[in-house]
């Protein structure tokens, strides 16, 4: 596949980047440097008119939004928190699979009082509890959330799950499942028509990658 418009696309590194790499592969698009080896932020490809940017996970739907990439890599979770303003989000990539939840220590109260959660979540820990009914006061952290019930900053946190191992080693334990979480591709809205050609190619091909890969699974 050859690109024939500037496609900048925005990724983050680790995990999404790793898992990203195949999907992009199949659509004929591998990076020059490695962003785990290398210290450059922007990435050139075997292909001219494509680049990687690599930035926080965070800063993906951002970047996106205001069209300083094209098309971006970005956690649910994440999407949740920016709130999705300018985007498109064509594709469920079926990579990073985690859920967000609510946890506590054993057997903790989740329905009396004014709970107090911490969590880099809020909005989504907002919705939650307001859907429930349930009068919550939300305590923002930036990491580490499993350490707040533990030593009284909390009652429980809301956080991401994936093999359950970083709450059992705290002694903690996951009491509800909000929802799912993997990693979509996100559009710039501006972009998605003024490069739709080539911006469909590219869903296309890791759509089809997505396919294959979740077939064989
Ligand atoms: C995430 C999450 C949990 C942990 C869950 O943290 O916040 O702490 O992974 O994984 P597990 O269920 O497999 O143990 P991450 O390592 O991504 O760092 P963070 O604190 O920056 O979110």
């Amino acid at each position: 596949m050859q690109f024939d418009t500037p496609i900048t696309l925005a990724l983050s590194k680790g995990r999404i980047f790793r898992e990203t790499l195949p999907l992009l592969a199949h659509a004929g698009i591998t990076p020059a440097d490695d962003p785990e080896t290398s210290r450059k932020l922007i990435l050139e490809t075997n292909q001219p008119q494509v680049k990687l940017v690599i930035i926080r996970a965070t800063d993906v739907p951002t970047y996106v939004q205001h069209g300083a990439a094209d098309v971006g890599v970005s956690g649910k979770d994440v999407l949740m928190e920016h709130g999705g303003e300018g985007l498109y989000e064509p594709l469920d990539l079926g990579i990073a699979r985690c859920r967000l939840m609510v946890a506590g220590v054993k057997g903790a109260q989740t329905g009396a009082g004014r709970l107090r959660i911490a969590t880099k979540y809020v909005n989504s820990a907002q919705r939650y509890f307001a859907a429930q009914g349930k009068q919550v006061e939300i305590i923002k952290l930036y990491g580490s959330m499993e350490l707040a019930p533990l030593i009284g900053l909390s009652d429980l946190i809301v956080d991401l799950v994936e093999s359950g191992n970083t709450l059992k080693a705290n002694g903690l334990e996951p009491l509800e499942h909000i929802c799912d979480i993997s990693s979509r591709l996100v559009v710039n809205k501006a972009s998605w028509k003024m490069k739709h050609p080539s911006i469909m190619s590219l869903i296309g091909a890791m759509r089809e990658a997505v396919d294959a890969g979740s077939a064989t699974n």
